[in-house]
């Protein structure tokens, strides 16, 4: 497209040092570029977010919405949106090809439309490795920042509209690149955009220093940073005023939260701050490594209201040896243990876990160790993976990697126990009277409703909109392998 706008209205000396201040007088830029864009387009702009992974991005994703909303972009449900933003995951390689995959087809789109801005962010650009191919054979990318400079969003958009539509624009020149290696800075107070009004994720630390042998996120996170208690409160407080009764605590490893601040706070003690605050009603946290889970955390679930009967505990191997391999610091013995104090503490919480199948040197005993883990603990549900080789984490460079047969084999029997256990299980609270947060319409029918129990099970029921947000009891009256009939009680 031909310069459609002269882009002339920043002044430099106006530009606040302090954030957010900063990126308020962006968003302020951005308005303006948009509303001028929008004017030649004759049309509203329009953007799209699609978000890969883990909360953690779809948390970051609220945040990019609410700076597009802020500066005049509408929401549009189609990736054919005047701006299109991809929010990356990269903790599994066949996650990096879906990406790839889908920006060609997004290029056709940008083809016919000359106001079009595509954006990456996330994990996955924080590997050089993936910029330099978009920059070789994704040109038409406008836009590329990482996970540490999300909060720049606002100043980041300026940039790539000049770059798209301004002045110095040149053909074939666009792409605005800004990737950090890494950051201790966490901006407060930007615009967040929550997709449900009644439930929010709140970051409470980002980063991981863990460094578990497979895994790609202390690359990509960075080093592990934790919110001021106050300000996870304050945000807290004001999210309960604005209509939420829920919240999910997000982190890479909650259980080490408040070890690097000023005045260092376990989780359990902030769990214990925040159940105090009024109006919220539900708690649940995400994720807990195994070998931080203390006692006084399980002391707090026990004699918590408002925390969620539900525990996400990432297993990963059952066999100690491997463990040790993984890095993880915990044995199978240790993990048993904690899952029998935990059930000894809160009885009827639900346990749900990760386990990778096929890392580097597994043998069949290995893999008949992590069985018996399943068998033992009796997971309500897991999330099973195949070992995805991560260029630059230890365990890419380890010998023996396991031939690819024998892994689908064990992940064909692992995922046939996991599932057999998690319908047995199923089934247990049936006849029961529990609260349930409703949370949508149920897409078929506009008469039934769709909420969870505090251990996260889905439960459909006859019930209007209006329940939505709201925390009801429901009589379980019957169990459909992994979802719960039920009646208003
Ligand atoms: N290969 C397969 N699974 C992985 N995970 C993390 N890294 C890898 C990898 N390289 C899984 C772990 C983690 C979950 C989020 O993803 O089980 O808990
Ligand atoms: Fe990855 Fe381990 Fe950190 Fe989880 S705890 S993000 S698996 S390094």
């Amino acid at each position: 497209m031909e310069q459609k706008f002269v882009l002339n209205i920043i002044d430099k000396k106006q530009i606040p040092e302090t954030e957010p201040e900063r990126q308020y007088y962006f968003m302020d830029i951005a308005k303006e570029y948009v509303k001028q864009l929008s004017e030649a387009k004759g049309n509203p702009l329009t953007f799209h977010v699609s978000t890969f992974g883990c909360q953690m991005n779809a948390r970051d994703s609220e945040k990019l919405v609410g700076i597009l909303e802020k500066v005049g972009y509408v929401e549009e449900d189609s990736e054919k949106a005047d701006f299109v933003i991809y929010n990356t995951c990269t903790v599994r390689e066949n996650a990096n090809n879906k990406v790839y995959g889908r920006l060609g087809y997004l290029n056709g789109f940008k083809k016919k439309n000359p106001f079009m801005m595509i954006g990456m962010c996330g994990c996955m650009m924080q590997e050089p490795t993936v910029v330099e191919k978009i920059k070789q054979s994704y040109r038409f990318v406008n836009l590329i920042f990482g996970t540490h400079n999300i909060y720049k969003f606002a100043e980041l958009i300026t940039t790539a509209m000049e770059n798209s539509f301004g002045p110095q624009h040149k053909k074939g020149m666009s792409m605005t690149i800004d990737i950090w290696k890494d950051t201790d800075k966490i901006v407060e107070d930007l615009p967040v955009e929550r997709k449900y009004s009644f439930k929010s994720g709140v970051n409470i630390m980002f980063g991981c220093n863990n460094f578990c042998s497979y895994c790609i996120v202390p690359y990509v996170r960075g080093r592990e940073r934790s919110r001021e208690p106050k300000e996870i409160i304050r945000e807290i407080e004001r999210l309960v005023a604005d209509g939420v009764v829920e919240v999910m605590l997000l982190g890479q490893n909650v259980n080490s939260y408040g070890k690097n601040l000023e005045t260092p706070m376990s989780f359990a003690e902030l769990l214990q701050e925040i159940e105090k605050i009024e109006g919220l009603e539900r708690i649940r946290f995400m994720t807990s490594h195994p070998k931080d889970l203390s006692d006084q955390l399980i002391e707090v679930m026990k004699h918590s209201k408002k925390i969620c009967k539900h525990l996400h505990l990432p297993l990963q191997s059952g066999s100690s040896r491997i463990l040790k391999e993984m890095n993880r610091r915990y044995d199978k013995e240790h993990y048993l243990e904690l899952v029998e104090k935990i059930r000894a503490a809160v009885p009827d919480i639900a346990l749900t876990t990760d386990i990778i199948v096929g890392f580097p040197g597994e043998t069949e005993e290995d893999f008949e160790e992590t069985l018996d883990v399943v068998r033992k603990v009796r997971y309500d549900s897991a999330f099973t993976f195949i070992y995805s080789k991560r260029t630059g984490t230890p365990a890419a460079a380890m010998e023996e990697q396991v031939p690819e047969e024998v892994v689908k084999n064990r992940f064909d029997r692992l995922l046939k126990e996991v599932q057999t256990i998690s319908a047995e299980k199923a089934s247990a609270l049936t006849g029961q009277t529990l609260p349930v947060l409703i949370e949508e319409q149920n897409g078929q029918d506009e008469h039934l409703v769709t909420g969870r129990l505090s251990n996260n099970s889905t439960v459909h029921l006859p019930g209007s909109a209006d329940l939505i947000g709201k925390i009801v009891d429901v009589t379980l009256t019957e169990c459909k392998g992994f979802y719960y009939i039920g009646e208003l009680s």
